[in-house]
């Protein structure tokens, strides 16, 4: 049932620039974590690097209890064959058709026969609601479709691992819904370990199972959605309402009197005139005929949150 991945003290700099320092998170097994942040923060460095694609200066990822920081390139092949990865651009070749770019881990990684590559490219290709276009070229197809068309390259070898980098950026709302949906159906249809970096606040309130944050070189914060969604952290409350007011500013760095005052004048302290603001969305429920199994871990943090925010509110 999925793979939980452990990082620890990770670092990463390109040379004297530190993109993020001392990241470290558990990405449980099973469930769906987001990772949020302004853009040039580093969050598709951290996804190549959880691949084992960018080598980070120190730190471990843990994956199945190894330390995939450490391995040689031919011990790495291995461990890649457990991520699907859907990145940024969508990365389809565009010299292939659609079912030639799905086909092409299949036929790298595996000795499938045609006839049974076939049979996946096209369960994948309905799956994403592409079937009727696999002889496209992806210069011939719209953002939305190319998209989709990566995701269901990154589902052929049935990933125990999901990582999406910004699906959702270039489709339009309606999109984004069903590309929501077709996300939590997987999740619970497949169970694999996803992580989706996203700048959709409405995706990141009501897909995920954790969220984090990364922010000024750090990761400020990462937990259960219910926990990030109620939080005082200014920075997370900040980003989860979209709000120009608070310490992020365009230029990343923002004066501390500035912040003071503009916070003061939202009446941030008082959640009576943010009406909103700290609203617990609710979680997008997998489609109809579509049980996910129970995530155990998950209910016991909810419930032990519940109980301790109920001794906060008695004490
Ligand atoms: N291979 C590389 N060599 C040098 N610097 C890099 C490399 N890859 C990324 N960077 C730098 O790392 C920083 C973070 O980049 P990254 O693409 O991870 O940001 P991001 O959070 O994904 O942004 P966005 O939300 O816009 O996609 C940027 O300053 C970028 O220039
Ligand atoms: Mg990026």
């Amino acid at each position: 049932m999925g793979v939980e991945i452990c990082v620890e003290g990770l670092t990463k700099s390109f040379g004297h620039q530190v993109i993020w320092q001392d990241v470290s998170l558990t990405l449980p097994a099973g469930e769906v974590s987001v990772m949020l942040g302004p853009s040039g923060t580093g969050k598709s460095v951290f996804l190549k690097t959880l691949v084992g694609l960018l080598k980070p200066d120190c730190g471990s990822v843990k994956i199945a209890g190894r330390d995939i920081t450490r391995l040689r390139e031919h011990e790495l092949y291995e461990v890649r064959k457990l991520f699907g990865v859907l990145f940024q651009d969508g990365a389809l070749f565009g010299s292939m058709n659609l079912y030639d770019n799905i086909a092409f881990p299949l036929r790298e990684h595996t000795r499938k026969s045609e006839s049974e590559i076939r049979r996946i490219v096209l369960e994948k290709m309905d799956m994403v609601g592409l079937i009727g276009s696999e002889g496209k070229l992806p210069g011939e197809i719209s953002g939305g479709m190319r998209k989709r068309a990566g995701l269901a390259r990154a589902l052929v070898l049935d990933p125990e691992i999901i990582l999406f980098d910004e699906p959702d950026s270039g489709l339009d709302p309606v999109r984004v819904a069903y590309l929501n949906q077709l996300i939590v159906d997987l999740n619970a249809q497949i169970d694999a370990t996803f992580l989706i970096v996203t700048h959709d606040i409405a995706s990141a309130r009501q897909v995920p199972d954790n969220i984090g944050l990364l922010f000024r070189r750090e990761l400020v914060m990462f937990g259960p959605r219910e926990e990030l969604l109620t939080s005082d952290e200014p920075v997370v409350r900040q980003f989860l309402n979209g709000r120009m007011q608070g310490p992020i500013g365009m230029a990343e760095e923002k004066d501390a009197t500035q912040v003071e005052q503009e916070l003061a004048a939202l009446g941030d302290g008082d959640t009576t005139q943010t009406p909103g603001s700290r609203a617990l969305t609710p979680r997008l429920l997998p489609g109809p005929g579509i049980t996910r199994p129970p995530r155990w871990e998950a209910i016991a943090r909810h419930e032990a949150e519940l109980r301790h925010r109920k001794a906060v509110a008695d004490a």
